[in-house]
């Protein structure tokens, strides 16, 4: 699962105690594993192996650039919604011809920024981006690749936050009308290599979070048939970009291994003879990576006992966001208190106290845990909360004036800082 593990009765990421890298560097800290990064890109490269899919690692998930070289390293392409997160990728050697691009707001300057940059695949999501993108290639003089990104209509039984392949979403074009917009393009659309757009492929993205495989099945099943009626037609269609989505644990042993997705979606991709891309970014990083916190102050509230930690809500925001779980976990907790290794469940333990984990901003919301059961801690003592390496740090502010942790990545037995931990001088550094 990931290469976090309780040793001696203390937390190692890989073989180092997590204690010494707080040690030096203090808390809150962001510690990941390159090994789990690994082990979660080669477990997806491997399930999808037999249709030699671009994989292209969704870089809004955790977007350090030195994540990114370890994964561009391995081989992947990325997933990007911005110039900034296309700039990321290039900065950290990814090349742009295996970077594919979504969202439904590229500006102008975005749009001539991947142009110019080579961009692999344009996954466009309305018909007046169709013809913005179009224009702005011809303009340029440069032929691009195109996907449509469709929306399939598919609840993917997530959390509504992060549901984005309902007809009710902003994102993609309605399946019903994809065939038209298609058609339509095909007339007035640039030939192989001439300036413009080439739109011959289909891009879907149905959710994130996702632990069961039909809702893929069924989305994948609705686009092939779109794919079959345009080839029918004579139209060119080679690619089909499958998005991201992928689910991890965090409370419960529900998600899936990569290859039980593949395993039912494999048989309708090779079929199809299209190159298939896919996005993930959780399922690669979210068991990567924790947060730690110093535990600060025990309070006894009106109706119940706070443990509260000098990590907040603008650190790691997904409890507050989506009522996410997060495991937490003293990283001493003595012999009596170690967890199981799959951190799941925890409930047969004795001597528990049940505690809200809290922060140190002003919001009700900023929590990280309500009435969960940890072993009894002290000021002082340091917690672990763990499965925070997607939608963490990327998600973190400034809020309350907090300078961003620092983030540390873990391999083998030695550990570097790869990105400092921020000073009141860059709070207002873009303020003068
Ligand atoms: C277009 C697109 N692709 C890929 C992803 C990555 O999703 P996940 O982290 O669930 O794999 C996202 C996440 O929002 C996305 O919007």
């Amino acid at each position: 699962m990931d290469h976090f593990s309780y040793r001696n009765g203390e937390l190692f990421c890989e073989d180092v105690a997590v204690e010494r890298i707080a040690d030096s560097l203090g808390t809150p800290l962001y510690v990941y594993s390159k090994a789990t990064l690994l082990a979660h890109y080669r477990q997806l490269a491997d399930a999808f192996a037999p249709v030699k899919p671009l994989i292209c690692y969704s870089v809004k998930t955790n977007g350090n650039i030195n994540v990114l070289r370890v994964l561009a390293g391995a081989g992947a392409g990325f997933d990007v919604v911005s110039g900034g997160e296309l700039f990321r990728a290039q900065a950290a050697g990814g090349d742009p011809d295996k970077c594919v691009y979504a969202g439904v707001g590229k500006t102008d300057a975005e749009i001539r920024q991947a142009v110019a940059a080579g961009i692999g695949l344009f996954n466009v999501e309305s018909e007046a981006e169709l013809s913005n993108v179009d224009a702005i290639a011809r303009q340029m003089g440069k032929g691009i690749r195109g996907a449509l990104r469709i929306n399939p209509d598919v609840d993917p039984h997530t959390h509504a936050h992060i549901t984005t392949g309902k007809k009710e979403t902003k994102f993609g074009i309605d399946l019903d009308r994809a065939g038209g917009v298609f058609r339509a393009f095909a007339k007035v659309q640039a030939a192989d290599g001439a300036p413009g757009m080439h739109l011959t492929g289909v891009h879907i993205h149905i959710g994130s979070q996702i632990t069961e495989v039909e809702p893929y099945v069924e989305a994948v099943r609705k686009v092939l048939a779109l794919i079959d009626e345009l080839r029918r037609d004579g139209l060119t269609m080679d690619w089909l970009d499958l998005g991201g989505g992928f689910g991890i644990n965090y409370e419960n042993r529900h998600a899936l291994p990569a290859s039980a997705f593949a395993a039912a979606l494999l048989p309708m991709l090779l079929a199809s003879k299209l190159q298939i891309a896919i996005e993930p970014g959780r399922y690669i990083a979210g068991n990567a990576g924790l947060l730690m916190a110093n535990v600060l102050y025990l309070k006894a509230g009106g109706t119940k006992k706070f443990v509260i930690v000098d990590a907040g809500m603008n650190d790691l925001i997904r409890p507050m966001l989506y009522d996410a779980f997060h495991f937490i976990w003293p990283t001493r907790p003595g012999a009596k208190f170690i967890p199981p290794a799959d951190r799941t469940d925890v409930s047969g333990m004795a001597g528990l106290e049940t505690v809200d984990v809290v922060g140190p901003i002003c919001e009700s919301g900023d929590f990280f845990a309500h009435a969960r059961a940890i072993p009894p801690v002290q000021r002082g003592q340091r917690l672990a909360i763990f499965s925070a390496g997607a939608y963490s740090f990327a998600m973190s502010s400034q809020y309350n004036a907090r300078p961003r942790p620092a983030e540390v990545l873990v391999d083998g037995a030695t550990f570097r800082v790869i990105r400092k931990r921020e000073t009141y001088d860059d709070l207002i550094a873009l303020e003068k």
